[in-house]
């Protein structure tokens, strides 16, 4: 099977190459890589020979693959998908980007969730395969399992969003503005009888002032927070706080049934690990120990984490999950609003799962 790779030099798509050469998945197929800007050029190391770059915009050339990866981003997958399809191109098309997730003849991969869907499709022949909103992705690999059993009525997640999920850029911008505060109290914090109230009014002088870094994010991360994610609609909702429902059930194949699935999304100055805190309303009481049962079998990923302090500040943040396929999911106990209202914090890579790790299996998938 001739693949041809667009946007691998990005961070999504050097996870992608990263998470393929450990899996050796280069080895099962005939990889060629696009580029937009430099044809000719000499392709990535992925263990075996591989042509010279073409020209991700030649349509003859990618017309020539069977099938399509790519994390360029949405403004390539506009330009390009629809002339490929208009010119009779019937491969596969697999992409990272949201602009084809919602049209009806995409359909969102997250196979450890939806692989019947995903196998139906293919019987159909369904050409065009989308990874999920990396949020909803990290959400439906936790707690898949409720869902599976016809246990969730709704779902309110709170999301504590990484910096990743805005891009390269916005991560080297959290880490600039980390430095900044530091470097301006570091005399204070180096005198142990300096007085705390001075350092803080200093750092938020700071965050308040032209001198922050402020170029890639619209207002200061590190040291605050962002309670807004992507555009905003009309229902008051955010873009990315909109997709949590429509996505999920797209993705479960239920969207003549929809879950309710609504909640506030937030962006936190974590690296690349999403959080999520949510609150599910059961269809009915479940025992505490058959939740956890039900939750750890739906995948090999998941992992429950007990409602116990010290093991969920071991094993259920951002620096211990960060650059891991595992998804941990703790906190889980009963509300006091009743014992059908679950609670339950999630913590997932944005990359892995979020974004890279359902595309190269889906390329899999399509090799089987
Ligand atoms: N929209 C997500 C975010 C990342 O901003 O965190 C992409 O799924």
């Amino acid at each position: 099977m001739k693949v041809g790779f667009v946007g691998w030099r990005g961070m999504v798509g050097s996870v992608l190459m990263q998470r393929m050469r450990e899996e050796q998945d280069f080895a099962r197929i005939e990889p060629v890589f696009f580029t937009t800007s430099n044809p000719g050029g000499k392709g990535p190391d992925v263990g075996k020979e591989v042509p010279p770059l073409k020209d991700a915009l030649d349509l003859d050339a990618l017309k020539a693959m069977d099938a399509i990866v790519t994390c360029q981003g949405g403004d390539y997958t506009k330009d390009v998908y629809p002339r490929l399809r208009a010119a009779g191109w019937q491969g596969y098309w697999i992409d990272a980007a949201s602009t084809l997730r919602m049209q009806d003849e995409a359909v969102i991969i997250l196979d450890p969730v939806n692989r019947k869907v995903i196998e139906l499709a293919l019987a159909r022949g369904v050409k065009t395969y989308v990874g999920g909103n990396c949020t909803v992705s990290l959400m439906l690999m936790a707690i898949g399992g409720l869902i599976e059993q016809g246990l969730v009525e709704w779902i309110s997640p709170m999301t504590y969003q990484a910096a990743s999920g805005a891009g390269a850029r916005n991560m080297r911008e959290l880490i600039q503005q980390m430095g900044a505060i530091h470097q301006e109290v570091k005399a204070l914090l180096d005198d142990p009888a300096s007085a705390i109230l001075e350092i803080d009014r200093k750092v938020t002088d700071l965050m308040r002032s032209e001198r922050y870094p402020l170029d890639a994010w619209p207002v200061p991360l590190a040291g605050s927070l962002i309670p807004w994610i992507d555009v905003q609609l009309e229902t008051g909702q955010s873009r990315e706080e909109w997709k949590a429902q429509v996505e999920c059930n797209k993705i479960l194949g239920r969207a003549d049934h929809p879950i309710p699935i609504d909640g506030l999304c937030v962006r936190i100055g974590a690296m690349r690990c999403h959080s999520q805190a949510l609150t599910i309303k059961l269809t009915r009481d479940v025992p505490l120990a058959d939740i956890h049962g039900i939750i750890a079998s739906h995948n090999a990923w998941v992992k429950v984490v007990p409602n116990d302090r010290e093991a969920t500040m071991r094993e259920l943040t951002p620096a211990a999950v960060s650059g891991t396929l595992s998804v941990p999911v703790g906190r889980l106990r009963k509300l006091s609003m009743g014992p059908q209202y679950l609670s339950a914090f999630t913590v997932g890579d944005q990359l892995l799962w979020g974004a890279a790790e359902p595309l190269r299996r889906m390329v899999r998938i399509l090799l089987e």
